[in-house]
């Protein structure tokens, strides 16, 4: 065989060059610091304890690689094609080795027994739920996720949010997950893995922190074109902090003050009121009328008390606190503009066709809902 000598002046340095430009690449994967959705800077209970699986199983499969890789180029070196072979003769001919295909069956099934026992204890360990758990409902929704809290164990549902769970710290959130359309998936990398929220099935997770803070989550199931941008966000608080939370969202949204507020509300009413729910206003979203495939829309009673609307795609304030008002006009004017949705479809928000000033009065109404976002710390801390 001539053709493996042709190019043997260039070979060394083309496979120098890539085996670079992959290390180069690993290297610079690992330089990402701070990122939201970093599965190994956990910070809840449950993704601690799948972290403390991934060192071990980590090296474990290194080793296992190192040994079958190394075995399969020792064998390619080893029993290479050599210029002195005769080409019309077939090498020795062999079938069966006893001792190596038992060695090669019981060695894996001995490294995935091991493996398999720690495995277990903590899949068991994941599934432990405290008795004073707070209870959430979580359904996602083309495109965004709603939250529902059973305060008291009567089966009704007190406080209703979207985007933003805000959760205890130091206490485990028991979530039964579910979707009123299409397949999506719950996640937040830092607190603990994901799981499918499909119709007609109740999945269950728990969350847990001991640490307060604004963990950040992302739809991770293909559910049409703003899949990508259906988020979420889970703020843990302090166990006061929290009590505050609950108590100002279990009240009716405060009473338009301000003349323009007035006007807004009225706006809200005639037009927003068929999808969207606030408490303690007259006008109150009809099963019937609701125009979406979902069959919802958020529930918009402490709608300023979230940092971000719209499947969780904008912030409602910026650092300094102050309300982003262009973004939520734009937002209002025309949704499909500012986000991915078929036009002829009944996902997602729908255009109104409101006018510069109606848009400006819902603007001062929907912000006139709470004194300010809940997390005003860090956006991922
Ligand atoms: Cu919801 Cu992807």
């Amino acid at each position: 065989m001539t053709f493996a000598k042709k190019n043997s002046s260039r070979k060394p340095n083309s496979w120098l060059g890539l085996g670079l430009l992959g290390l180069v690449a690993v290297f610079l994967s690992g330089c990402a610091t701070g990122t939201p959705l970093d599965t190994l800077q956990p910070e809840g209970r449950e993704s601690k304890v799948i972290h403390s699986l991934v060192g071990p199983v980590f090296i474990v499969a290194g080793v296992v690689m190192v040994f079958v890789l190394g075995a399969a180029i020792y064998m390619a070196w080893r029993f290479r094609e050599r210029s002195s072979d005769d080409p019309d003769v077939l090498p020795e001919q062999i079938h069966g080795n006893n001792k190596l295909e038992i060695g090669w069956t019981v060695v894996p099934t001995v490294v995935l027994a091991v493996i398999a026992v720690f495995t277990l204890v903590q899949i068991f360990d994941l599934e432990k739920r405290d008795d004073d758990a707070l209870h959430v409902l979580v359904e996602g929704n083309q495109w965004w996720w709603q939250f529902s809290y059973d305060l008291d164990g009567d089966g009704e549902y007190d406080i209703v949010t979207a985007n933003e769970m805000v959760i205890e710290a130091g206490r485990q959130a028991d979530l039964s997950i579910t979707s009123n359309d299409v397949i999506h998936s719950f996640w937040i990398p830092r607190l603990n893995g994901k799981r499918d929220a499909v119709p007609g099935r109740m999945h269950t997770l728990s969350l847990e922190s001991e640490k307060p803070g604004y963990f950040f989550g992302q739809c991770t199931e293909f559910c049409g074109l703003s899949h990508a941008e259906m988020r979420m966000r889970v703020i843990v608080l302090p166990p006061d902090e929290f009590e505050q939370w609950i108590q100002d969202q279990l009240a009716d949204a405060r009473p338009a003050e301000t003349e323009a507020q007035q006007r807004g509300q009225e706006v809200f009413e005639a037009n927003c009121a068929s999808c969207h729910r606030i408490r303690g206003l007259e006008t109150q979203p009809s099963d019937e009328k609701i125009p979406l495939v979902s069959n919802t829309a958020p529930d918009l009673t402490h709608f300023a008390s979230r940092r971000v609307y719209a499947g969780g795609i904008f912030e409602l304030y910026d650092d300094d606190g102050n309300v982003d008002r262009g973004q939520l006009s734009a937002w209002i004017r025309d949704p499909k503009s500012q986000k991915a949705m078929a036009p002829d479809e009944q996902r997602g928000m729908p255009t109104l066709g409101l006018d510069e000033d109606q848009i400006s009065d819902v603007v001062e109404y929907l912000i006139s809902t709470a004194d300010g976002p809940v997390w005003t710390g860090p956006r991922n801390d």
